[in-house]
C-alpha cells in the first residue's frame, strides 16, 4: 500500500492536553481498520507474544517477530504513525544493542521505537534519540520484567513514578505509556511533564489511551479487568464459522449449479 505523509512525533507531541485515541494492531488486515476507524497512532505491541502467536509471557517474542508484525502494520496503513516495540533482550545489554535493533525496526517501516523503564534506561532513551530515532517511553507496570518476576501489580509510588516520567522526557522521548498507574498519580504526572501520557489502567487524566486490539474486539480470552470490550468478534467469528461447517456438512455449499 502506498504510503501518504505519516504523522509524526512532533504533531503527536503537540497534541498534549487534547485526549486522543492509540490501539494497537500486528498485521496488515486489522491494522487498516484501526486506521480507517480514525485512529493514527498505532503501537505494534509485544503484547503480540499473547494475543496473537499465543506465548504466555512477552519474553518470548524476538526482534524477527517485531520486524515481521511492525512491517506488515505498516504496509496496511497509509498515513498512521506505527510505534513498534523493542522487544525483551534486544536493549538490556546497551546503547549499541538498542540501537541496532532499532534500525531494524526503522527499516521494517517504524515511525518510532517503544521500550519499557524510566530512570533505568533513559541513557538508552538518550542513545536512541541520538541515532534520530525516536522513541516513546514506558513506566509504571512493565510487562517485560513483570511477566518474569516483579508481577503485574498497580503502581502508587509517586516519587520513583514522577522521577521516571522526568527520567524519559528529559533523555528526549515523545510521549510516554503509563500502564496500570494510580489514577491520581497518573494525573500528576501528566500535569508534570511536556509530553503526551498514553494511559493503559491507568484513570481518565492521562492524555491519551492505549489499549490492546485483540481486548478491545473480544478476540483473546485473557483480558485485564480495566479493559473495556467494545465488540464481540471472537463470537462472530465462531457464528460465520459454524454456519460454514453446517452448509458443508448440509452440501449446500458450494451451491449445486
Ligand atoms: O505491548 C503492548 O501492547 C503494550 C501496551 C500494553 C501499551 O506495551
Amino acid at each position: 500500500m502506498a504510503s501518504e505523509k505519516r504523522l509524526t512525533p512532533g504533531a503527536i507531541r503537540a497534541r498534549k492536553g487534547t485526549p486522543f485515541p492509540v490501539m494497537t494492531a500486528y498485521d496488515a488486515a486489522l491494522a487498516r481498520c484501526v486506521e480507517e476507524a480514525g485512529i493514527d497512532v498505532i503501537l505494534v505491541g509485544d503484547s503480540l507474544g499473547m494475543v496473537v502467536l499465543g506465548y504466555a509471557t512477552t519474553a518470548a517474542v524476538s526482534l524477527d517477530d517485531m520486524v515481521r508484525h511492525g512491517g506488515a502494520v505498516v504496509r496496511g496503513t497509509r498515513r498512521a504513525h506505527v510505534i513498534v516495540d523493542l522487544p525483551f533482550g534486544t536493549y538490556e545489554a546497551g546503547d549499541e544493542d538498542a540501537v541496532r535493533a532499532a534500525i531494524a525496526l526503522v527499516r521494517a517501516g517504524a515511525g518510532s521505537v517503544k521500550l519499557e523503564g524510566g530512570v533505568r534506561v533513559a541513557a538508552r532513551i538518550a542513545a536512541l534519540t541520538a541515532a534520530g530515532i525516536p522513541v516513546c517511553a514506558h513506566i509504571g507496570v512493565l510487562p517485560q520484567p513483570a511477566g518474569l518476576d516483579t508481577g503485574f501489580r498497580r503502581k502508587t509510588d509517586t516519587a520513583a513514578l514522577l522521577a521516571d516520567a522526568r527520567a524519559v522526557e528529559a533523555a528526549g522521548a515523545f510521549a510516554v505509556v503509563l500502564e496500570m498507574v494510580d489514577a491520581q498519580l497518573s494525573a500528576e504526572v501528566t500535569q508534570a511533564i511536556a509530553i503526551p501520557t498514553i494511559g493503559i489502567g491507568s484513570g481518565p487524566a492521562c492524555d491519551a489511551q492505549v489499549l490492546v486490539l485483540h481486548d478491545a474486539l473480544g478476540l483473546y480470552p485473557n483480558a485485564p479487568p480495566f479493559v473495556k470490550q467494545y465488540a464481540d468478534l471472537s463470537g462472530v467469528a465462531i457464528s460465520a464459522l459454524r454456519d460454514y461447517a453446517a452448509e458443508v456438512r448440509a452440501g449446500t455449499f458450494p451451491p449445486r449449479p
